[in-house]
């Protein structure tokens, strides 16, 4: 069994690239599927507030018999505890549900740019950060319009974006933004979430030639483009699958192959409009 490699991210902590996604998985479903998958090599876990499974993470991280330190937990704050205060609830009552003193990683689940209360969200998280109660504070679904505001106006540039991405929703720019902060961006719904694209014949063919499956030419993808991918699945065999990508290497041919399942600029959720 080999461990997934880290990313390092801008504030010295470090983030395994592939990490388990648990929506919309239960309690149980997930502290089965965190057993499991501690047992396969995953050291990192994706989990928010608004899938209502944070206590059953901590219960897969209690029952895998593994150090504390040794895993990498993040969640992610729902709207609805927005706010500076609210914030505060938000994450004590996490962390209470997960049964943990800090989480490795916390992160805005959507920025709600109606609401504007994400940069007294973001006050907040800094100052979580500072008592401990978070080793790194991030962002997801936030667009560089998003970025510059929280940049501008508060002091700690976000370790991470998770956003989604896939070989057909690629959120270049989005990337681009994001590197060019020393922001790590985090794929969510790297598979395209059941949907189509694993049966796209293009990644059918390029699997083929490396004794794979399409998932992890997938997942591979991922790699190479350095991202972070948090693939979501509760079957052990699949998940073997997914943190199974570190012994082949897609060469130029297979990327640019890959390039054609690209739907274009305006793929995939639209977060300053969607949210919750
Ligand atoms: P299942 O949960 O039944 O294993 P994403 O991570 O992009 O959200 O995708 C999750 C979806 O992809 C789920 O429907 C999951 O099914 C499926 N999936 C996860 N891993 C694999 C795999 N290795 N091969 C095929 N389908 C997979």
């Amino acid at each position: 069994m080999a461990l997934a490699p880290t990313v390092p991210l801008n504030d010295g902590h470090a983030i395994p690239q592939i990490g388990l996604g648990t929506w919309p998985l239960d309690d149980d479903q997930v502290a089965k599927a965190v057993v499991t998958a501690v047992e396969l090599g995953y050291r990192h876990v994706d989990t928010a507030v608004r899938y209502g499974n944070e206590a059953g993470v901590g219960q897969g991280v209690r029952d895998s018999g593994l150090p504390r330190e040794e895993l990498f937990i993040a969640t992610k704050l729902d709207g609805v505890y927005q706010g500076q205060d609210r914030a505060l609830e938000g994450m004590e009552e996490s962390l209470k549900r997960l049964g943990l003193d800090y989480v490795d990683l916390l992160l805005i689940h959507w920025p709600l740019p109606h609401r504007d209360e994400y940069i007294s969200t973001w006050k907040t998280f800094e100052r979580l950060q500072t008592e401990g109660k978070v080793r790194s504070i991030g962002v997801s679904n936030f667009k560089p319009t998003h970025l510059e505001r929280l940049m501008e106006e508060t002091s700690v540039v976000p370790a991470v974006n998770q956003i989604q991405l896939t070989p057909s929703i690629t959120r270049i720019d989005e990337r681009a933004f994001n590197d060019s902060h020393h922001i790590v961006t985090e794929s969510y719904s790297p598979l395209g979430a059941g949907r189509d694209l694993l049966n796209a014949p293009v990644l059918a063919n390029i699997a083929r030639k490396y004794g794979k499956t399409p998932a992890q030419v997938v997942l591979r993808w991922h790699i190479q483009a350095g991202l972070v991918a948090i693939p979501k699945s509760a079957n052990p065999q699949r998940m073997k699958e997914n943190i199974e990508v570190y012994d082949f290497e897609l060469d130029q041919q297979d990327l640019s192959a890959i390039d054609t399942l690209d739907a274009g600029r305006d793929a995939g959720v639209d977060s300053d409009i969607q949210g919750h």
